[in-house]
C-alpha cells in the first residue's frame, strides 16, 4: 500500500540543512554515573543541536549512547553539567511532564507497543495529555496511521503484527502530539534488513516533511549515513562530531540560566 505524506499540511522542504540555525538543545559537561559513581556513563558532554537537524548517536555498547539520549528526554536526570532546551534550563523547576508529552516523540528499539491495547488505540496513547474529544484523537490517529501505511489494521492488535508493522505503529504514536524532537533508540535494532530500511526510509520522510529535529542512536553505520549529521561516542564521551562541534565554541549559556 501506498504511504501517503505524514502531514499533509506541512510544506515539503529541503532539510538537508537546519533552517534558521536555531538551537534546540545545548549541554554542556553532562554527566551521568551510577553505582555511586563506579559507572561513569557520560563523561562531561558538550552538544549543540539545531532545530531540524537529524542527528545520528553512534559507537559501542556500554558508550553512553542511551544515557546521553534519557537525559535529553528528562528519562533520567544528569548528576552533573548544564542542559537547556530552547534555551531554557532543564533542572528542577522545568516541567519533564508537559516537555514529554508535547515537545518529544519517543521510538525504542522495543516498540513498546501495549500489547492489550488495539493498533488504533496505542496510537492515541499519547493524546490522553492533550484536551482533544474522542472523535479528534480517533482521526488523528487514523490519519497518522494511514500515513504509515497501516490503514488496514486499525483495530488489530501489536501481537499479530510484523515487527516492522510494530515499530511503523510506535512511529505512528510518537507522532501523535506533533513533537518537534523524535528521539529514537535503536529503532531499527530489532528488525530484519528489509523493515528496518522501511522504517529508516519512514524516519527520512517524517525528517523531510516535518523537519522535525531527529536524534537516532544505531549501531549501524548505513542507518546512521542517511543522517546529516553523525555524532560518534566511546567511554561515555564524544570522540567525533560531522556537525563540527568538537573542540570549537562551547555552548552559551544565558547569565540568568539559575542551574
Ligand atoms: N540504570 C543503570 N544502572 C547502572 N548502570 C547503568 C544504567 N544504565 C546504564 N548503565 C551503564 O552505563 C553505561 C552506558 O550505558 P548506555 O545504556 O547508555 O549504553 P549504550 O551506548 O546505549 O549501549 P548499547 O549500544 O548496548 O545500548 C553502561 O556501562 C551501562 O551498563
Ligand atoms: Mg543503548
Amino acid at each position: 500500500m501506498p504511504i501517503s505524506p505524514i502531514m499533509s499540511s506541512v510544506a515539503v522542504s529541503d532539510s538537508s540543512a537546519p533552517a534558521a540555525r536555531l538551537r534546540i538543545f545545548e549541554a554542556e559537561g553532562l554527566s551521568k554515573t551510577y553505582d555511586g559513581g563506579r559507572i561513569q556513563a557520560l563523561q562531561g558532554v558538550d552538544l549543540i543541536i539545531h532545530e531540524g537537524e537529524f542527528v545520528a548517536i553512534l559507537g559501542p555498547s556500554g558508550c553512553g549512547k542511551s544515557t546521553l539520549l534519557n537525559l535529553i528526554g528528562t528519562l533520567e536526570k544528569p548528576c552533573a553539567g548544564m542542559f537547556l532546551y530552547r534555551g531554557r534550563a532543564v533542572n528542577d523547576s522545568f516541567d519533564g511532564q508537559a516537555y514529554r508529552a508535547h515537545d518529544l516523540g519517543f521510538v525504542f528499539q522495543a516498540f513498546h507497543l501495549l500489547p492489550t491495547f488495539s493498533v488504533i488505540e496505542n496510537v492515541q496513547m499519547p493524546m490522553f495529555e492533550t484536551n482533544w474529544t474522542a472523535k479528534e484523537r480517533y482521526q488523528r490517529a487514523n490519519e497518522l496511521l494511514r500515513s504509515v501505511g497501516l490503514t488496514e489494521r486499525l483495530n488489530g492488535f501489536p501481537t499479530q503484527l510484523s515487527g516492522g508493522e510494530r515499530q511503523r505503529v510506535a512511529v505512528a504514536r510518537s507522532l501523535a502530539n506533533r513533537p518537534s524532537v523524535l528521539l529514537a533508540d535503536e529503532p531499527t535494532g530489532n528488525l530484519d534488513s528489509i523493515s528496518a530500511a522501511d522504517v529508516m526510509s519512514l524516519i527520512i520522510r517524517i525528517h523531510r516533511e516535518q523537519r522535525i529535529t531527529i536524534l537516532l542512536v544505531t549501531h549501524d553505520p548505513a542507518v546512521a549515513s542517511r543522517a546529516s549529521r553523525e555524532i560518534r561516542m566511546k567511554d561515555g564521551k564524544i570522540i567525533s562530531d560531522s556537525g563540527g562541534m568538537i573542540g570549537l565554541a562551547r555552548p552559551h549559556f544565558s547569565e540568568e540560566d539559575p542551574q
